[in-house]
C-alpha cells in the first residue's frame, strides 16, 4: 500500500524513459544528452504516492470509455482553497479546462478584439507571448521595477497603460515567474484598483500559487474581495504543485455570471468540455491528500535553494533574485560580461547547463537566465559544481 509517509524526492528518475519535455531535443537539441536539463517548468520528482495510488486504482478498473466529471472533484479543490489559502471559492464559479495557457487565450479572444492590445508585467512567462500573438493581439509591456536585487510592480506605468482604451486586459502571474515574486495583498490591491478604474479585465494565472516559501503567502487575486473578483478571471491547475502537468487539466474561476456563461459556450463550441478520467483521478487525489507531499517538496526546495545560495558565495558574477516562491529560479549573469547569446552558449558549452535563457522573457531578460530546482540535490550539486568551474575557468 503506497501512501504519503512513503515520498522519496532523492530518487533519481530517468525522465529520458519518457518523452519528457525537459530532456527532449527539442528543447536540449539533438546533442543536449549529458546536459542538466533545468529549463522547462515541472519537477524531477515521481507525483505524490496519493496520486500514483489513485490512477493505479483507476487503472485497475479498465475500462476507459466516457465519463462525467467526478461528482466530488470541484469539492475537493474548493476544500483545498479553503483550508490552504483562506479563499472561499463558490462551486458555481468553477469551470474545468485543458490547461492554464488555454485559459488564457480563450480569455484573450472572448473579451478583447483583434488588434486590442493585452497589459503583460516583463520579465515574465515567454508563453504569454505567443498567446497574445497568436490570437493576434497587440503587447503592452509594463516592464517590472528592479531594485536593490527585488522585483516590483511599476503602478505609474501601469495607471498609464490602462487608461489607454487600446489596453483592455492584463496577464497577471501570480506568484510571477520567472522572477520569483509572490505578490503581496497591498500590490494585488493596488493593481486590482487601477485595472478596475480603467475596465481592464485581470487575467491572473495563479498556477504557482501553492509553491511559496515561509513568509511569502500566496494572495489569490480574486480573494481580495467582490469587486476584484468580479473584475478576475483566475487560472488555476495542480500541474506544477504536484508534478501532473502532463495528466492534468485545470480550473477557471470566473465570479462574473456573464463572463462565465461566455466562456462555458466558447468551451462547448470547442468540444474542450470532455473528462479525461487520468486528470480527475489524480487531481482529485491530490487536493485531498497531497498536503504532506507538498509539504515535503517546499521543504526539499528550501535545501536546493540553500545550496544555491552557499554557491554562489564563491562566484561574484552571479546575482540569485531571491525568490518568495514558484521553483524557478531568477540569476542575474550580466557580472560575467557577456552578451545574451554569448551567456547562453557559455553555460550550455563550459557548465553543460540547459536552463532557460533570459530574454525568452522579454528583453528585460538579457544577462539573465532561469533554473529550475526541483531536481534532486545530488544532480542540483554536481550542476553548481560544473558552474563553479566553468566561472573560475573564465576569469
Ligand atoms: C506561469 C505559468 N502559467 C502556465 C503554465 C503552463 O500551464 P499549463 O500546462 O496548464 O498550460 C506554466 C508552465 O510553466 C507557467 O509557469
Amino acid at each position: 500500500m503506497i501512501s504519503n509517509t512513503n515520498i522519496r524526492l532523492d530518487e533519481e528518475i530517468d525522465r529520458r524513459a519518457v518523452p519528457a519535455l525537459k530532456t527532449h531535443a527539442m528543447v536540449l537539441g539533438e546533442d543536449g544528452d549529458d546536459l542538466f536539463a533545468a529549463g522547462v517548468a515541472d519537477m524531477d520528482f515521481k507525483a505524490p504516492p496519493v496520486v500514483l495510488e489513485a490512477l493505479q486504482k483507476r487503472l485497475d478498473h479498465g475500462v476507459f470509455g466516457y465519463e462525467a466529471v467526478p461528482e466530488h472533484l470541484f469539492d475537493a479543490l474548493i476544500k483545498w482553497l479553503a483550508t490552504r489559502h483562506d479563499w472561499q471559492v463558490s462551486k458555481s464559479h468553477l469551470l474545468r479546462a485543458p490547461n492554464v495557457l488555454n485559459i488564457l487565450a480563450i480569455a484573450a479572444s472572448l473579451f478583447t478584439d483583434t488588434g486590442d492590445q493585452i497589459i503583460v508585467q516583463p520579465p515574465v512567462f515567454f508563453d504569454f507571448y505567443d498567446i497574445i500573438c497568436e490570437n493576434h493581439r497587440g503587447i503592452a509591456a509594463n516592464p517590472l521595477i528592479l531594485k536593490n536585487g527585488r522585483y516590483t510592480m511599476d503602478f505609474d506605468g501601469l495607471e498609464r497603460l490602462a487608461a489607454d482604451p487600446a489596453n483592455k486586459m492584463i496577464y497577471l502571474c501570480n506568484p510571477h515567474n520567472p522572477i520569483g515574486r509572490v505578490w503581496t495583498r497591498a500590490e494585488l490591491t493596488k493593481l486590482g484598483d487601477i485595472c478596475a478604474r480603467h475596465n481592464v479585465l485581470v487575467v491572473s494565472d495563479e498556477i504557482h500559487g501553492d509553491i511559496t516559501f515561509s513568509g511569502h503567502p500566496y494572495t489569490p487575486f480574486a480573494a481580495l474581495g467582490e469587486k476584484y473578483a468580479d473584475n478576475a478571471i483566475i487560472c488555476l491547475s495542480p500541474a506544477k504543485s504536484f508534478n501532473v502537468a502532463s495528466c492534468c487539466s485545470a480550473f477557471t474561476i470566473i465570479p462574473n455570471d456573464e463572463r462565465r456563461a461566455a466562456f462555458q459556450v466558447e468551451n462547448s463550441r470547442l468540444t474542450v468540455n470532455k473528462n479525461n478520467a487520468f486528470a480527475s483521478v489524480a487531481m482529485e487525489a491530490a487536493y485531498l491528500s497531497g498536503g504532506p507531499w507538498l509539504k515535503a517538496v517546499l521543504s526539499y526546495l528550501g535545501g536546493n535553494l540553500a545550496l544555491v545560495r552557499e554557491c554562489l558565495k564563491s562566484i561574484p558574477e552571479v546575482e540569485l533574485i531571491e525568490p518568495e516562491g514558484t521553483f524557478l529560479l531568477w540569476l542575474d549573469f550580466r557580472g560575467l560580461g557577456l552578451s545574451p547569446d554569448d551567456l547562453t552558449s557559455f553555460l550550455r558549452n563550459k557548465a553543460g547547463w540547459a536552463i532557460t535563457r533570459g530574454q525568452a522573457f522579454g528583453p528585460e531578460g538579457e544577462g539573465f537566465a532561469r533554473l529550475n530546482i526541483a531536481c534532486t540535490k545530488a544532480c542540483l550539486k554536481s550542476a553548481l559544481g560544473q558552474l563553479t568551474i566553468a566561472i573560475v575557468n573564465n576569469r
